[in-house]
């Protein structure tokens, strides 16, 4: 079983307001590449991906999910924007987390979920 670092009691200022303005939010009309998963909670998550070559271009994601899954979707279009999809497919759950500045333990799968989300589009490159 995995073990996560950085997980926190409380919302760090950081996960907080990645919650409250995400970057990143918003479904694209021109794409190369989208997914929809949903997570363990019944939550979902879509990310859209348009390349330039083999880097991310234009990346962007939609949840129905709870304030976490906004951060983490923040966060993993963040980290993957401007990457190759080789170096996106190394974006982890404790990468996400660690954008967050930490999340809740009972989040942590929102981080996963953003993830999987994220590796699922990237499957269909
Ligand atoms: Fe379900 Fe965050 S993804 S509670």
């Amino acid at each position: 079983m995995t073990t996560y670092n950085n997980i926190t009691e409380a919302w760090s200022d950081k996960a907080l307001s990645m919650a409250r303005e995400p970057l990143n939010l918003g479904e694209m009309l021109v794409y190369d590449a989208v997914s929809l998963l949903r997570g363990p909670c019944g939550d979902r998550m879509s990310i859209w991906i348009k390349l330039e070559g083999n880097v991310i271009d234009k990346i962007s994601f939609m949840t129905d999910g709870c304030g976490a899954t906004f951060a983490a979707g923040s966060a993993v279009t963040q980290l993957a924007k401007r990457c190759t999809i080789f170096k996106a497919r190394s974006i982890t759950p404790q990468a996400v987390i660690n954008a967050c500045n930490g999340l809740p333990a009972s989040h942590l799968h929102c981080a996963i979920l953003a993830v999987h989300t994220l590796n699922k589009t990237l499957d269909k490159l």
